[in-house]
């Protein structure tokens, strides 16, 4: 038998899955407060949802095999894909926009590394059917107060965004040729966050004259003055920064300025964004990005549905967990029981049996030692399982209707009569 789970999968032993659950609470809550419903679907999808679609990608790192009836399946590598392919199939009967949520377990296979598994889950937040930066705004908002509920600032992580109409008018006005644009994207996307100068290797790929990269200075490209200038010496570029601009000045206004540097060095891995996108990242940026998404206007069309714009981003719980573990944030127990009921002698057994069944019928946490032992032994047990509170149950007690309440962290006694116990005693 094999001692660990696959490589870049992971076991939840408790003390893990109640980090997981901090995290799924925090990041349900937000939805919540968002006005985010919660939305699910199949981990296993037909293959053809993922080629094309996401880009290459994602398409090399796809699980995927063919089931017994012979159909080409995969694991959802993203949740995108399901999400457009459910709103397809309903198409007009949803009232729009959707603002829908989900939380699935994705998979990916890639080489692991610190914040990269082969399974992550990712909370996903998306909106269908608006064009307004309102939207844009609305969703990074989001993302950004999920971070500070987990109890991140501003020195901790920021958001950068970006936006391929500006980073189409950028490159169609330094030469490249259309068809290229998408080759141009992925290189900028590689290109080193310590290079002054960014240029294209894209041999054939100019118009015209410029048969050569020019070459543009990296700090031209951060910070929305810079890139406004940059823009507005080249045609249609003043026109092509507005939704951006009016993302920002959205956040600004929210008072989430601060949190906020528009980066136009950001492009997304994948195929299907179409206007801004964005990443999260820890601001030392020692880890992979902690959340990335953006506008898809053309997805729902191409996955036969109808023609709606649509945006969104996910989150990883891996580099979220690694920042909350790092910072000491992380909730410890699992379990939070009120009390740890104790049996003097064997016969006041059936007493500690009832009264624990009725304090669970009330709400309220309680356990006892399932073998019996000595007092000593239970109040030990009681101590190891943190219980604040032992409740001992003796012949004295039993007869009295009364039981003796113990405060395992001060020591002190208190003698408690049992209908108080089980009414108001614990709240
Ligand atoms: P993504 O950038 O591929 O976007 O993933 C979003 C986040 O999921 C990443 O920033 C990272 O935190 C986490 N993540 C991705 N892959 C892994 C991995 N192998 N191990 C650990 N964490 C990982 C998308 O998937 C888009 N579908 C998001 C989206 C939703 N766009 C619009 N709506």
């Amino acid at each position: 038998m094999q001692g660990k789970a696959l490589p870049g999968f992971r076991d939840f032993y408790p003390e893990d899955l109640s980090l997981r659950n901090h995290i799924f609470a925090t990041w349900r809550n937000v939805a919540r407060r968002y006005g985010f419903e919660e939305y699910d679907g199949p981990p296993l999808e037909a293959l053809d949802l993922y080629t094309r679609k996401s880009g290459e990608e994602i398409e090399q790192q796809l699980y995927s095999f063919r089931d017994k009836g012979d159909r080409d399946v995969a694991l959802r590598p993203e949740m995108t894909p399901t999400l457009a392919r459910m709103v397809a199939a309903r198409g007009q009967a949803l009232k729009k926009p959707i603002r829908w949520f989900s939380i699935p377990q994705l998979f990916r296979y890639e080489r692991q590394q610190r914040g990269r598994l082969k399974e992550h889950f990712q909370l996903n937040m998306d909106i269908i059917g608006e064009t307004s930066a309102l939207a844009d705004a609305e969703l990074i908002a989001a993302a950004i107060d999920i971070m500070r509920a987990f109890g991140f600032g501003p020195g901790d992580f920021k958001v950068r965004i970006s936006d391929r109409r500006v980073l189409r008018t950028l490159l169609l006005g330094y030469d490249i040729r259309e068809d290229s644009l998408l080759q141009a994207f992925a290189m900028l996307d590689k290109t080193s966050r310590d290079e002054e100068w960014v240029t294209w290797q894209l041999g054939g790929a100019y118009t015209g004259s410029g048969q050569t990269s020019r070459p543009i200075p990296r700090r031209s490209l951060i910070g929305l003055e810079p890139v406004s200038a940059l823009l507005s010496s080249l045609p249609g570029g003043a026109q092509a920064i507005e939704p951006l601009r009016e993302t920002v000045a959205t956040l600004t206004t929210m008072g989430l300025g601060d949190f906020v540097e528009v980066d136009l060095t950001i492009v997304r891995g994948l195929a299907y964004y179409t206007g801004i996108v964005f990443e999260l990242f820890d601001t030392q940026h020692r880890l992979r990005a902690i959340a990335g998404g953006g506008r898809y206007d053309r997805l729902l069309k191409a996955a036969g549905g109808p023609d709606l714009p649509a945006l969104g981003f996910g989150m990883g719980d891996v580099v979220l967990s690694e920042l909350l573990k790092e910072r000491g944030v992380a909730p410890r127990a699992s379990i939070e029981l009120g009390a740890f009921l104790i049996a003097v002698g064997g016969d006041d057994m059936p007493w500690v049996l009832k009264l624990a069944h009725a304090m669970r019928d009330r709400g309220i946490a309680v356990e006892y030692g399932l073998r019996h032992t000595g007092v000593r032994k239970q109040l030990e047990l009681a101590a190891a399982r943190g219980a604040p509170r032992a409740v001992i149950i003796g012949p004295e007690e039993r007869h009295a209707g009364l039981a003796v309440v113990r405060d395992l962290n001060a020591g002190t006694e208190a003698k408690v009569p049992l209908d108080k116990l089980l009414n108001g005693y614990f709240d």
